[in-house]
């Protein structure tokens, strides 16, 4: 079954490691024959939470106007999201994070999502153990939201630009997207 895919990307960085793991997977995804769509959330501005509670009454999800307010409509119409991103600080990018406090404004404006599954790839310089922290973020997050987990890569190794080229992982992303 066609299904509509949100990827959300959470590097700052043009063409990175995770810009290159997100190439692969949409043309996986996309050659399997579903309509994805990119949102590039490490390259907006998004600021915090303030949790003024006021989401969607003032005729916009978020009351204070950032780039989340042109984010949350694609939230709004996708059957997946895929979180695609690098390892900042053990955990998702600071723009990225935002991205996902700010879904709280569909819990308090009353907006049910018809998001039914969700995917992580992470990749980061150190070694596999150091990204127990986001996994375990994400896991969380899935099961609060009640989707259903279609796995995660976790790409250790990659520190510059472009070192993810020389591995095997370009590959097992496209072929996730593939076998959605
Ligand atoms: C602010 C910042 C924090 C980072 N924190 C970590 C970290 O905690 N663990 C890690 O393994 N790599 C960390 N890294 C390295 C990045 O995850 C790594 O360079 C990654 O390949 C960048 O992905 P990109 O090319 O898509 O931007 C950090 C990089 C930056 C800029």
């Amino acid at each position: 079954m066609k299904k509509s895919i949100l990827v959300l990307t959470g590097s700052p960085r043009v063409g990175g490691n995770s810009d290159l793991l997100a190439d692969a997977f949409k043309k996986g995804a996309t050659e399997a024959g579903h309509e994805v769509i990119q949102c590039e959330v490490g390259k907006k501005n998004i600021m915090g939470c303030k949790a003024c509670d006021t989401c969607y009454s003032k005729g916009k999800p978020c009351s204070f106007d950032d780039d989340f307010n042109s984010i949350a409509p694609l939230l709004e119409k996708t059957d997946m999201v895929v979180f695609v991103t690098p390892l900042y600080w053990f955990t998702f990018p600071a723009q990225l994070k935002a991205a996902i406090d700010k879904m709280y404004s569909f819990i308090i404006g009353g907006k049910k999502l018809k998001i039914k599954e969700s995917m992580l790839l992470v990749c980061g310089e150190d070694e596999e153990s150091v990204f127990d922290g986001i996994i375990n973020t994400y896991k969380r997050m899935v099961c609060y939201q009640k989707w259903t987990d279609r796995g995660h890569l976790i790409v250790p190794g990659v520190l510059n630009k472009g070192d993810v080229l020389s591995t095997e992982y370009l590959v097992l992303a496209e072929k996730m997207g593939r076998n959605i």
